[in-house]
């Protein structure tokens, strides 16, 4: 089963009965041309070298490994590790990826990247990417996390990217999904959709995991080096699955127990939670097959996070079929939860977590409990909390 997992998808994009490529004839032409130019240069001695060359002296890897003593003192229980992925240029993991779909579009000859963003992460990740490479970028933004997340709109202007705002719907990141994907549909051959996450169709899944793998694989001799074994959990938020992927890959065969972590937002009700894996069932959204939140007719349900880039009524497709085989357990963090990790980690180590990773960071701590001080937990830290600074403030200020 194991080497299975890491042989996936198949050439159709499905990672079991999830993934593939839901599509319009005419964007299907572009996607096996996407596919086409990413088998060709992922083999690219030229690519693969001026990766490294940026990995290294653009993106500032590898992150390092942090063991967050106070923060285990703290809480009483298992060790806990951060991957620092809150230390790469631009704040977050999405660099990883961002750095790989440029090169792809302007080894394709494109002229413009285009992307959705919730937290703003993967839209100033794209735009800096952009700005290296020299292409256009369009970002597009629902109004909401437009206001949430300011200094990212400002630093995404800043880096010469055009900010769409996007009005429809709940104005947040599934909004910004569909109107990038209308974008694109109007001229495929001049843009790159250069989607944020392990979603969309066929072969997005595959190559932004293929783009994030980067950190597991440095996580995981890093580990081994500071402790002299391996961990005994795996942490990561999960809003499409990115991170949590780019974490989990390259332990998918060990005996290490791994967990993603879903928003629970306000509550369990509907619209007051992005808990896809925990209360979705399967569906097609955005062009691919994956768990979903839907109504009776397979409609997206709207949801919600405090962390813009968690609220997203899809998954990746390859979580979806992680949790089938129960390789992967998916678990839960709501709002306070998440405040409350953000707040903690902030005051212990000095390390200020987007509210995305924080949700990890608050299942974290649960756990640490319930595993004791034998164990281990690495957590992948994906983001700095710059970015929610003001929006915390101005909601849960201190109380102290
Ligand atoms: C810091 C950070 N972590 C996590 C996420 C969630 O995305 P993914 O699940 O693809 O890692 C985002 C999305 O914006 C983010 O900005």
């Amino acid at each position: 089963m194991a080497e299975q997992i890491n042989n996936m998808p198949n050439e159709q994009g499905y990672f079991g009965e999830y993934g593939g490529s839901y599509i319009p004839p005419q964007l299907q032409v572009i996607m096996d041309e996407i596919t086409e130019s990413y088998n060709e240069i992922k083999n690219d001695p030229a690519f693969i070298e001026e990766l490294k060359y940026l990995r290294k002296h653009y993106i500032g890897r590898p992150s390092p490994i942090f063991y967050a003593e106070s923060l285990t003192k703290q809480v009483g229980g298992a060790k806990i590790y951060l991957k620092r992925e809150d230390l790469n240029h631009t704040g977050a993991h999405k660099i990883n990826h961002c750095v790989g779909e440029a090169l792809l579009a302007k080894r394709m000859g494109k002229k413009k990247i285009i992307a959705e963003t919730g937290a703003g992460q993967h839209g100033v990740a794209l735009a800096t990417a952009a700005a290296l490479v020299g292409l256009e970028c369009d970002i597009y933004m629902g109004i909401v996390d437009i206001e949430k997340e300011h200094p990212n709109v400002a630093r995404m202007q800043v880096l010469g990217a055009t900010v769409v705002p996007v009005t429809r719907g709940t104005q947040t990141l599934k909004d910004a999904v569909d109107a990038a994907f209308e974008a694109y549909l109007k001229d495929p051959v001049t843009q790159l959709y250069a989607i944020g996450s392990v979603v969309g169709p066929h072969p997005f899944p595959m190559m932004v995991r293929d783009f994030q793998e980067i950190v597991g694989i440095e996580a995981k001799e890093q580990f081994q080096e500071m402790t002299g074994a391996g961990p005994d959990a795996l942490v990561a938020c999960i809003g499409g699955g990115s991170n949590a992927i780019g974490l989990f890959t390259a332990f998918l065969e060990d005996d290490v127990d791994i967990y993603g972590v879903e928003p629970a937002g306000k509550s369990f009700k509907e619209g007051e939670h992005a808990a896809t894996l925990t209360l979705g069932k399967p569906g097609v959204l955005h062009g691919f097959a994956c768990y979903l939140l839907q109504d009776d007719e397979g409609q997206p349900l709207p949801v919600y996070s405090i962390a813009s880039g968690l609220d997203y009524p899809g998954v990746g497709p390859q979580h979806s079929y992680l949790k089938d085989i129960e390789r992967v357990q998916y678990k839960t963090a709501n709002d306070s939860e998440a405040v409350e990790a953000f707040y903690t980690l902030s005051r212990v180590e000095g390390i200020i977590p987007a509210l995305e990773s924080a949700h990890a960071v608050a299942y974290a701590m649960k756990l640490a409990k319930e595993l004791g001080p034998d164990k281990s937990i690495l957590l992948n830290l994906s983001g700095r909390g710059d970015k929610d600074i003001d929006y915390i403030l101005a909601n849960y200020p201190p109380e102290d």
